[in-house]
């Protein structure tokens, strides 16, 4: 298993654990939405917000075939097929992610449009041209070949498909402040910078039509989230059931992360060209 699965995989039992917080805080399995899970499995910064972002970007209709490389916990995954009715193929590192995805796409009545298989996004094995449209979400910073990554996408999106891109850069401000909720430390941890970013998905063969940088807002969120931990009390379940008690030291970093400018967040949208 990779460092990088290791690190997102934490102790395991993450349903069981997911599973019995939502049935003590009275929750049951059977009426449950997508929105319920989104403060466990919308794992990117912004949450729910961003995903919802996506699914207008890559301007998906009901049948549409979406890849996701690096789904996680297939948060993201279940928001897009249950506003529009598309089918996703969520692709991740951890297995541990890979089967929980799975039974939350059960517990929310999705398991016929979302499907999640272990994978490296660099070489998921799927056919050339068979995607609608594909998406990655805050997964580059675990990858050190971005022209890998980025050229995956492109050989799998048919002519004309829409390619999102949401993730954390490398912004001015200097080095990240570590532990983050992607990286213990440096050593698995790959940022480009904005300017890259023009390079490399042009490079794959993209076209790039929008280009957002929602920093501002991530600090916002982040410092709403922190706020309402410390007037509520943390949300039944959080990221820290697979980070682990680090998760408070992570939130912590990258709430000065944001505002001393080291990193950024921003989202492309492109196009494979006709
Ligand atoms: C921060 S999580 C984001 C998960 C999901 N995209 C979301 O927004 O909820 C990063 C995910 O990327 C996955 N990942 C990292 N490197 C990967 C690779 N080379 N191939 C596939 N998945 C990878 C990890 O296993 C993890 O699930």
């Amino acid at each position: 298993m990779s460092e990088v699965s290791r690190f997102y995989g934490g102790p395991g039992g993450l349903l069981a654990t997911i599973s019995s917080v939502f049935a003590a805080a009275g929750l049951d399995r059977a009426t449950l939405r997508p929105a319920d899970l989104a403060p466990v499995d919308e794992f990117h910064i912004r949450g729910r917000a961003a995903s919802l972002e996506i699914v207008e970007a890559l301007g998906l209709t009901p049948g549409s075939r979406v890849l996701d490389l690096g789904s996680g916990l297939g948060g993201p995954a279940r928001t897009l097929t249950e506003l529009t009715s598309c089918t996703v193929v969520g692709v991740d590192l951890t297995p541990e992610f890979c089967e929980v995805a799975t039974a939350l796409s059960d517990w929310t009545g999705l398991s016929d449009r979302t499907r999640f298989q272990v994978g490296d996004a660099t070489n998921t094995g799927l056919p050339d041209a068979s995607m609608d449209a594909a998406m990655t979400v805050h997964v580059a910073m675990n990858i050190a070949d971005k022209p890998g990554l980025y050229a995956e996408a492109f050989r799998v999106l048919r002519p004309g498909g829409r390619f999102v891109v949401y993730d954390v850069l490398q912004g001015e401000g200097g080095a990240v402040h570590y532990p983050v909720p992607w990286a213990t430390d440096p050593s698995t941890s790959f940022l480009a910078t904005p300017e890259e970013m023009r390079e490399l998905l042009p490079a794959a063969g993209f076209e790039i039509s929008a280009e957002v940088d929602s920093s501002d807002e991530s600090l916002a969120w982040f410092q709403q989230l922190r706020a309402r931990i410390q007037h509520d009390g943390p949300p039944p379940v959080t990221f820290a059931a697979f980070l682990g008690d680090a998760f408070g030291q992570m939130a912590t970093n990258q709430v000065a992360n944001l505002a001393e400018r080291r990193i950024r967040t921003v989202m492309y949208t492109c196009s494979r060209p006709l």
